[in-house]
């Protein structure tokens, strides 16, 4: 992972040095292609011939649709096994251009290009490819490592105030779950963060990809300690999918931590403040802390019980103890069962 300031610039010795090809796909969205398809599509043309492929934006496309229709744009290019896919934009690039690089011929290699703050510090590292479906967010998908990410910082100064914001979600998440510093820091410069200091936006998606890494290295398929990392998430997914993509993967992974550490409090792990100082951060950040979409609690549950895929009478959450400090069940696993009831009245009481 290489982080920096201007290091777009450098992304074919990148490629030749970790990802060399005989031939280059970029995938990127119709929002960041005009920004700087053309650049990196000619960047990577300086190592072997490269198409660029779009798609439109949108979370609503991170379909197994649009994964073949991808799928059949390589294959319309005859695009064989030496050939290898550059992921350029958001998560949702990230997520869809890596599943395509998962499956495409059994699988080729590709490099993550974030260009959002969340791809940077959290969709782009670990591994995670794949689409949503009806049923549920990313339920269709697969682990695909990428070969290298180059996450330059200054493709930030186009991104919108509200996905920087969506991004800061997950950079608070990687504190309450791991560095309690971490997260006073972000909270203390977030005037330089939201006038994208770059700088400062530097260290963030340092010390959130050395974060994130650390987690997945000790448990690369989520059977342990990774699951830390869907804090925020049970809730959040599923108030994300009820929402009919008006509400942002960040913002509500935002509402889902706020409303997760209250679940926290009621079962006993964690003080009534930790809901509080995480409610205070978001705001720091112009997220929402309240969901204003209203959708059936039941449905709600029915959804998180999908996205966990545990029995319906519990479902299980990672849960802080305190800001920087996951609590371990019993048995020390990472996650706890909770009861459906107790879901229900951190809920209701959101509604
Ligand atoms: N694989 C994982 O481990 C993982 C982790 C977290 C989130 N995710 C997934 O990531 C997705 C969300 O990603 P996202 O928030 O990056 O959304 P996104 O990819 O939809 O990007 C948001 C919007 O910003 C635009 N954009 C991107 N870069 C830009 C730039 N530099 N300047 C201007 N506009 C720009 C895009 O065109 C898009 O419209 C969700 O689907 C989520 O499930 C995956
Ligand atoms: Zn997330």
């Amino acid at each position: 992972v290489s982080i920096g300031i201007g290091i777009l610039r450098d992304l074919a010795e990148h490629l030749r040095a970790r990802c060399p090809a005989a031939r280059y796909v970029v995938i990127a969205d119709s929002g960041v292609a005009p920004l700087l398809g053309d650049r990196v599509r000619e960047a990577a043309a300086g190592v072997a011939p490269t198409d660029l492929v779009t798609f439109p934006a949108g979370e609503w496309n991170k379909t197994r649709e649009m994964w073949a229709h991808l799928s059949d744009e390589l294959l319309k290019r005859r695009v064989g096994r030496d050939g290898a896919i550059i992921a350029l934009g958001g998560g949702v690039t990230g997520d869809l251009a890596g599943f395509v690089a998962a499956t495409y011929l059994r699988g080729v290699p590709y490099v993550q290009v974030p260009t959002t703050l969340l791809a940077m510090i959290d969709s782009s590292i670990g591994g995670k490819t794949g689409v949503d479906v009806p049923a549920g967010k990313n339920l269709i998908g697969s682990f695909h490592q990428p070969r290298a990410v180059l996450a330059d910082v200054e493709t930030l100064v186009t991104l919108p105030p509200i996905q920087l914001s969506a991004g800061m979600a997950e950079a608070l998440k990687h504190g309450v779950v791991a560095d309690a510093h971490y997260f006073e820091w972000l909270v203390e410069a977030r005037r330089a963060i939201k006038q994208k200091d770059l700088d400062v936006m530097a260290r963030v998606v340092v010390r959130s990809v050395e974060i994130k890494a650390a987690v997945v290295a000790g448990d690369e398929r989520e059977r342990g300690i990774r699951a830390i990392l869907n804090f925020g998430h049970t809730i959040g997914h599923a108030l994300e999918a009820v929402s009919g993509f008006e509400l942002l993967h960040g913002e509500a992974v935002g509402l889902g931590m706020a409303a997760e550490a209250r679940l926290a409090h009621l079962v006993g792990i964690a003080d009534q403040s930790l809901g509080r100082m995480i409610a205070e951060a978001l705001e720091a950040f112009d997220l929402p802390v309240r969901p204003n979409t209203v959708a059936p609690v039941s449905e709600l549950l029915d959804i998180m019980a999908t996205d966990k895929k545990s029995r319906a009478e519990t479902v299980r959450f990672a849960l802080p103890e305190r800001i920087g400090t996951m609590a371990r069940g019993e048995g020390g696993e990472w996650t706890i069962a909770v009861p459906r009831d107790a879901i229900e009245r951190v809920m209701e009481e959101l509604a």
